[in-house]
């Protein structure tokens, strides 16, 4: 795979977002509850060509509202993506999608997975963005023993002791900000680092993650300030924190909505062009690039994808995403498409549809053939992947995450 120097696509600027219907993935007339593979056809389990297998249902939970539903409707797109490439079916089973909203917190999240599964009585689940979220359902997953494809929420005790039901497709907070500690330490030398993030697990995790990398790498913090999430609306006296610490540079985890606010301030309190700042790049994803604007240009940030990876499966990805939807697509469509993909390799393998085969299905998936490159998972099942260091920068008019290298893990 090659990484582009510069923006070559002008495929660029997010159109307005579909509605979620459009989303929908509805391909089935009938069906209710738990399907098993009819099994005993002749294609050896799980092609398209005369596979007897049972539909499958599958609940797709992601934020339709609060700070994160941008989020939520590019995975909408991502997994729907997959299904209109592979004819609406996963591993040759016809499904049907049961959308459902996560919200902002488990307040929302948690009733709304626990109507997936005992009220719907889905076969799998896809989604959920939040690490609170996430951290609130596992239990429900791993004792109805229903699988799980966290398509992007990033906790690290979601997966924690490999638990046959609980997959994820994207990444853990900690890792994602790993990636950055020894880079920024090279780049401030003696200066000092200020954290300042979300309150809540993914944010935690996030800072964590830096200092220990950073630190590690000989690298001093100046200070440490963590949010009200969901609320913060003002980030003033955080900012002025930050002027007063006399910290040479930032590192921060913010996304959705927050993303928009904190950059923007950042550069309106006139740190942009004093502070240095270094990201998560969830603070520069997808639509929140386009919301902050200028206000963006020349953050640094660590990440698993970019729209910007030149590579042939990349592009034909972008180009067909863009064909769908007139945006280009953001790292939580690819989580979200790769969840999919996850899916139907796994009923692919186990020839069968319901959640246990499933379960055992995930478990001989291999390797997926990703947008962001090709990726296994490993024993805890998360995605073993590089990371790329990225930066905000404007080329032809437009604001991309270029790929300027790929850290070292
Ligand atoms: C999380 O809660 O883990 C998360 C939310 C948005 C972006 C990245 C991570």
């Amino acid at each position: 795979m090659s990484i582009r120097p510069s923006i070559v696509k002008q495929l660029g600027r997010r159109a307005s977002l579909v509605p979620a219907a459009v989303a929908v993935a509805l391909v089935l007339a009938s069906c209710g509850g738990s399907s098993v593979s009819g099994g005993g056809d002749d294609d050896g389990g799980g092609g398209d060509e005369g596979a007897a297998l049972d539909p499958v249902k599958i609940g797709l939970l992601v934020p339709l509202s609060g700070v994160y539903a941008a989020l939520g409707e590019d995975m909408q797109q991502g997994f729907q993506l997959y299904l209109d490439e592979n004819d609406g079916k996963l591993g040759g089973a016809e499904v049907e999608v049961v959308e459902a909203d996560e919200g902002e917190s488990p307040g929302t999240g948690v009733p709304a997975a626990t109507r997936l599964v005992t009220q719907d009585q889905v076969d799998a689940v896809a989604g959920i963005v939040s690490s609170a979220v996430a951290l609130g359902v596992k239990d429900l997953f791993v004792e109805s023993k229903v699988p799980l494809v966290v398509a992007n929420a990033g906790a690290n005790d979601v997966t924690a002791g490999g638990s046959p039901y609980i997959w994820r497709s994207s990444f853990t907070n900690g890792g994602v900000a790993a990636a950055l500690g020894a880079y920024v330490a090279e780049q401030v030398g003696d200066g000092s680092v200020y954290l300042i993030s979300a309150d809540y697990a993914a944010g935690a995790e996030s800072t964590g993650g830096f200092k220990e990398t950073f630190e590690a790498a000989g690298g001093t913090i100046a200070g440490e300030a963590f949010t009200p999430f969901g609320t913060t609306t003002d980030w003033q006296p955080y900012l002025q924190g930050i002027r007063a610490s006399g910290a040479s540079a930032v590192y921060t985890f913010y996304a959705g909505a927050e993303a928009v606010g904190f950059t923007t301030q950042y550069n309106q309190f006139g740190l942009k062009g004093e502070i240095p700042l270094y990201a998560a790049g969830f603070l520069t994803e997808g639509g929140v690039l386009e919301a902050s604007g200028e206000a963006a240009v020349g953050i640094q940030n660590s990440l698993h994808y970019s729209d910007q990876i030149d590579s042939e499966r990349n592009n034909a990805f972008v180009e067909a995403y863009v064909a769908a939807y007139d945006e280009v697509p953001t790292t939580y469509a690819v989580q979200a498409y790769d969840a999919a993909a996850a899916l139907g390799l796994a009923i692919e393998a186990a020839g069968a549809t319901d959640s246990e085969s499933i379960a055992q299905g995930l478990s001989e998936v291999g390797e997926i053939d990703s947008p962001r490159g090709t990726f296994s998972f490993d024993e805890n099942h998360d995605p073993v992947q590089p990371y790329y260091l990225r930066e905000v920068q404007e080329v032809d008019g437009v604001l991309a995450n270029v790929v300027l290298q790929e850290l070292e893990q």
